[in-house]
């Protein structure tokens, strides 16, 4: 079967065999028949390459349903099984005033895969919204509850990218969200200038909703439109000393403090002076408004895309003396 509907950057590669799951128990059945060393799980594929067939199978998780499993005065918590769209689950929020996930309107992929790099834009992460989630362990066909704490999130990471990676399947996150007191995050300079452009003084949640939303629009790429997997590379997070040999040799370079002794460079800057911005390699390209989506237009294989992501890495370290790291997965 072919995946490439099932993976944003539209790249055509084949599955030896394919399920879609729409429950646990179909998932646990499929578990106890096959042999769980040649599994490919696959969520939204909107933080994936594929450069190469599959051998195996793909188990597409679909389980959808959303409930609220508890509510206080002020907070709400919302289970939500993995195959439910993350996009469309930050609209249902909106629609029943539920806060803390408007900065993350239209992220692509699904509930499922979101804790797994710690989805974030415009100030929020996920993690400051998971209460928990629920996994089927591969090896032992078990159920497994992960709290935010046993998640350990960071920057585009999490345990499922490190200790527990390929070995759980997550079926649903619960999430704790304000039904009331809503605590915004509005600073993000773009979400001000965007909320200001309409004189918007005292902003809804679905203001900021519909802020993110242009402001996603106006500068990344519709995957429906043209193949993308979002920012292709993290920012890179360097020390002190680098971070001062850096800004002496780059005063103009827009920077971030993590910490006192980390700073946080955009990725996006260190391409675009690099020369590759709105570049185009046969089908693959770099986007002409974000140089840190690397995009397919139309028939790029996946190892040309991911020739072209070599080539940028090297051509930055060698530019800048700093290695930036993909975020998205690479198969
Ligand atoms: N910049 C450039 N040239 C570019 C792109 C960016 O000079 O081509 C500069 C901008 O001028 C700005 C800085 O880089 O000073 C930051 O740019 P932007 O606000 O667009 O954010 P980003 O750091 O490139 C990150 C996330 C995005 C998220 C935005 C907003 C990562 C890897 N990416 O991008 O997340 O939407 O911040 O919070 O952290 C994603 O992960 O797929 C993603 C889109």
């Amino acid at each position: 079967k072919s995946l490439k509907d099932f993976n944003t950057f539209g790249i055509d590669v084949k599955a030896s065999q394919f399920c879609s799951i729409s429950s646990v128990a179909q998932l646990q059945k499929i578990l106890s028949e096959n042999d769980i060393s040649n599994l490919f799980i696959l969520g939204g594929g909107s933080n994936l390459l594929l450069t190469k067939d599959i051998e195996g199978l793909v188990l597409h998780l679909n389980i959808k349903g959303i409930e609220v499993i508890k509510e206080t005065e002020n907070e709400v918590f919302l289970k939500v099984n993995s195959g439910e769209n993350w996009h469309e689950f930050v609209q249902y929020c909106i629609k029943n005033n539920f806060g803390g996930v408007e900065n993350l309107s239209l992220i692509p992929g699904n509930v499922g895969t979101a804790p797994i790099q710690n989805i974030g834009a415009y100030g929020v992460e996920l993690k400051d919204v998971f209460y928990s989630c629920n996994t089927i362990e591969t090896r032992t066909n078990k159920e497994k509850t992960f709290t935010n704490k046993d998640c350990k999130f960071g920057y585009r990471n999490s345990i499922f990218k490190n200790e527990a990676k390929g070995k759980y399947i997550i079926t649903d996150v619960t999430f704790s969200l304000t039904k009331k007191k809503h605590k915004l995050s509005t600073s993000y300079g773009a979400i001000q200038a965007e909320l200001e452009k309409n004189n918007i003084t005292n902003p809804t949640i679905s203001d900021v909703s519909k802020a993110v939303i242009s402001i996603r629009k106006s500068k990344l790429p519709d995957p429906a439109e043209i193949g993308n997997s979002g920012s292709f590379f993290k920012n890179p997070v360097i020390d002190n000393q680098s971070f001062n040999e850096f800004r002496l040799q780059n005063p103009e370079a827009p920077f971030y403090e993590v910490s006192p002794t980390q700073y946080k460079i955009p990725a996006g800057w260190l391409i675009e002076q690099c020369g590759f911005k709105g570049k185009r390699f046969g089908d693959a390209g770099v986007h002409k408004k974000q140089a840190l989506v690397l995009v397919n237009y139309g028939n790029a294989t996946g190892k040309e895309i991911w020739e072209l992501a070599l080539k940028i890495q090297e051509t930055v370290k060698n530019s800048f003396s700093i290695f930036i790291e993909p975020e998205v997965n690479v198969i």
